[in-house]
């Protein structure tokens, strides 16, 4: 595991810059697992990320039915919400190994419970809450 960046957030505006920032790096792997409790920023990262992309999308929501939102764009966005997942087998269900060949990117909230499913090769961001308006972020290539 080796480490890319770590930066301190100080507001949501930053964290949304940085996600904007970040969203022509994550390429080979494309793949990225955010991990962090719950309001950590992952969301609003994710929402940086789209604006990166030149998705055009009103909204950026946490999935909730299915696990996976599309977003089409110049490279398209597949945003992952995992925090329900009960069982590893849904995964399958949903199609996950197709969406881990597409071109897009692939970004994964609550990401680790995908466990043995996850890419030999990923980027995993790690949100800390540090105060009310502060996360730490950590960037790291893992495998
Ligand atoms: N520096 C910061 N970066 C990101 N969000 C911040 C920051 N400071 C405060 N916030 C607030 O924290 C909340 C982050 O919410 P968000 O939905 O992104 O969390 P999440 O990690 O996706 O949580 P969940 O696990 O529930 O999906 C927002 O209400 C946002 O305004
Ligand atoms: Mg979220």
């Amino acid at each position: 595991m080796s480490k890319v960046l770590k930066i301190i957030s100080h507001s949501e505006k930053e964290t949304l810059a940085l996600g904007k920032k970040l969203a022509a790096m994550i390429k080979e792997p494309n793949v990225a697992v955010l991990s962090g409790e719950l309001g950590a920023g992952k969301t609003v990262f994710v929402k940086g990320l789209a604006e990166g992309l030149g998705v055009k999308t009103e909204k950026v929501l946490s999935p909730t039915f299915n696990f996976v939102h599309e977003y089409h764009g110049e490279k398209n966005l597949y945003h992952f919400d995992l925090y329900r997942l009960s069982n590893i087998s849904e995964l399958t269900e949903i199609g996950w190994d197709d969406y881990l060949e597409k071109d897009g990117l692939v970004v994964v909230e609550w990401g680790e419970k995908a466990g043995a499913f996850l890419p030999q090769k990923y980027y995993l961001i790690s949100f800390k809450m540090v105060s009310e308006n502060e996360r730490e972020i950590n960037v790291e290539l893992v495998g």
